[in-house]
């Protein structure tokens, strides 16, 4: 882990106070004066802020299943904060990895790991999120075939990836994409004409919703290693 985000996990200092601890000579490793904010320190290093010892606080992993009319914000706008529904303790230090609107339901994985959450969300990731949608009109074949090939949301000019839609029945689909472009599962059926009733995420990635709506839990290391990097 880089030495600043170390001392910001370790102590209440935020990244740019952080470098400027380091700038000021005030952070040692294994006896040396540390200059570098993007050295690689490990826990089994020896690391002092003005003397004082640092250990890195774990970082946490969250599943939570959001419920409708809540929002995936750290602070309440129009609707009541997901983490305020779910009383999370100190959840003004988590984010969101990958967030819903206010009116989805289901799978938020929160966590407070900025480089785990990029590996989620990054494009290239390529991460599958999988939907149960319910439409206001029956589904096609034609919407499976326009899915998989990609289709050009209104306002954009580079076609969605492929996308797999299962037909459950008339009305209710599940849709697995693999990116997370703005109200997405909404556009993608608005441009095929239909409009979607109401969204609900069960999976991301290889991690599955199992808890009742309005509850959480830590994931297991399972779960969190394969989207952990060095
Ligand atoms: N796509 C949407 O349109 N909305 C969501 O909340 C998630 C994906």
């Amino acid at each position: 882990m880089r030495l600043d985000k170390f001392i910001c996990k370790s102590s209440t200092l935020n990244i740019q106070q952080a470098r400027e601890v380091i700038d000021a000579g005030l952070v040692i490793v294994n006896d040396q004066v540390a200059d570098k904010p993007n050295a690689q320190v490990h826990e089994n290093n020896t690391i002092t802020l003005n003397g004082q010892p640092l250990r890195a606080r774990p970082f946490r992993y969250l599943m939570l299943h959001k419920p409708a009319s809540t929002v995936c914000s750290n602070i309440d706008e129009a609707y009541p904060s997901v983490f305020s529904a779910l009383s999370i303790p100190d959840s003004d230090e988590l984010h969101i990895a990958g967030r819903m609107d206010a009116d989805t339901t289901g799978l938020v994985l929160a966590t407070d790991d900025g480089r785990w959450s990029f590996n989620i969300i990054r494009p290239n990731q390529l991460c599958p999120k999988v939907y149960q949608v319910r439409l206001r009109d029956a589904v096609t074949s034609s919407t499976a075939e326009s899915f998989k090939s990609g289709l050009l949301l209104q306002g954009e000019t580079k076609p969605t990836l492929p996308a797999t839609l299962e037909i459950l029945s008339p009305r209710d689909v599940r849709l697995t994409i693999t990116e997370g472009r703005y109200h997405q599962v909404k556009r993608m059926f608005a441009a095929v004409g239909n409009r979607v009733n109401s969204l609900h995420r069960e999976q991301i990635g290889h991690v599955n919703l199992d808890i009742p709506e309005g509850q959480w839990r830590k994931l297991s290391s399972a779960e969190v290693s394969p989207w952990t990097v060095d």
